[in-house]
């Protein structure tokens, strides 16, 4: 029984330290595409090419579920895969969504109609490519009215961590809170709908300011990945061990993994 967790790279790493604190006797297979992030600034068509090539892997692998750990992904490629893609034993989720129901307070599954939520100003960042999907407006119009989003692609900052070079992330951080802020002078919540930004969370949060309430993915996810396996026992799939699989350099993506989670992750290759 293994879950895999799908990333273009270290993003999805905060999603993983997350879903293993919460279902600690659930194998999971984690997979980067290191050697071909960012995927933010990638077209639909290849996104959806790398992304469907990489779940492949991970059904060899032993997973009946994969939860797509990276918000390009999920805004490009997944509702293509599902439409046509899947075969019907397997599932692949998003982390869209459990997001979304958390900024406009409803539970998993409540399909009620639009209506007004807290927040009004909603301040989005993301990679270009889920920006210009418009993917995350789309699910909020489902759920919310009357919120303002803004969003913010911020581009750089990908590539600053899959690197290493945080110095830069920060600045770049910095540089996209300011352009944003240019044009939405008090949001009052942000959410970084990207896996990586949360190795950034704490730069995001001292750049808006204290009273900017921070939406991040990783324990939303967690905590709607328990919910979905409580009620879907057989999605945990015939895979016994956990895994970490990269298509970059096994050495330098197992150093920074263990660099950005604190404890030792040892990559192999895909
Ligand atoms: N971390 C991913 C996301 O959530 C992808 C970033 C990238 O590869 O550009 O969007």
């Amino acid at each position: 029984m293994a879950v895999g967790i799908f990333d273009s790279g270290l993003g999805g790493l905060t999603v993983l330290d997350a879903v293993q604190k919460r279902l600690p006797d659930v194998p999971f297979v984690y997979f980067g595409d290191n050697a071909h992030a960012p995927y933010g600034v990638r077209d639909a068509d290849d996104v959806y090419n790398l992304t469907t090539k990489s779940v492949e892997r991970m059904w060899e692998a032993g997973c009946d579920l994969v939860i797509l750990a990276c918000n390009t992904a999920s805004a490009a490629a997944l509702r293509r895969m599902q439409e046509s893609w899947i075969p019907r034993d397997k599932r692949v989720l998003g982390v869209f969504v459990p997001l979304i129901e958390a900024l406009t307070e409803r539970k998993w599954g409540d399909n009620s109609p639009p209506r007004e939520v807290a927040v009004k100003h909603v301040a989005l960042f993301a990679t270009p490519a889920t920006v210009a999907s418009r993917a995350f407006q789309r699910e909020l119009a489902f759920r919310a009215i009357g919120v303002d989003v803004e969003a913010q692609a911020c581009g750089g900052v990908v590539d600053a961590i899959e690197d290493g070079d945080l110095i830069l992330a920060e600045a770049l951080v910095r540089s996209h809170v300011d352009a944003l802020k240019r044009k939405m002078p008090h949001p009052d919540a942000a959410i970084l709908g990207c896996t990586h930004y949360p190795l950034m969370q704490e730069q995001f949060q001292d750049a808006l300011g204290a009273d900017v309430t921070v939406f991040s993915q990783a324990n939303l996810v967690a905590s709607s990945l328990a919910d979905y396996l409580d009620r879907h026992p057989e999605m945990r799939g015939p895979g016994s061990e956990s895994l970490y699989l990269t298509t970059g350099n096994p050495s330098k993506v197992s150093n920074s993994a263990t660099q950005f989670l604190r404890r030792k992750i040892e990559f192999q290759a895909a």
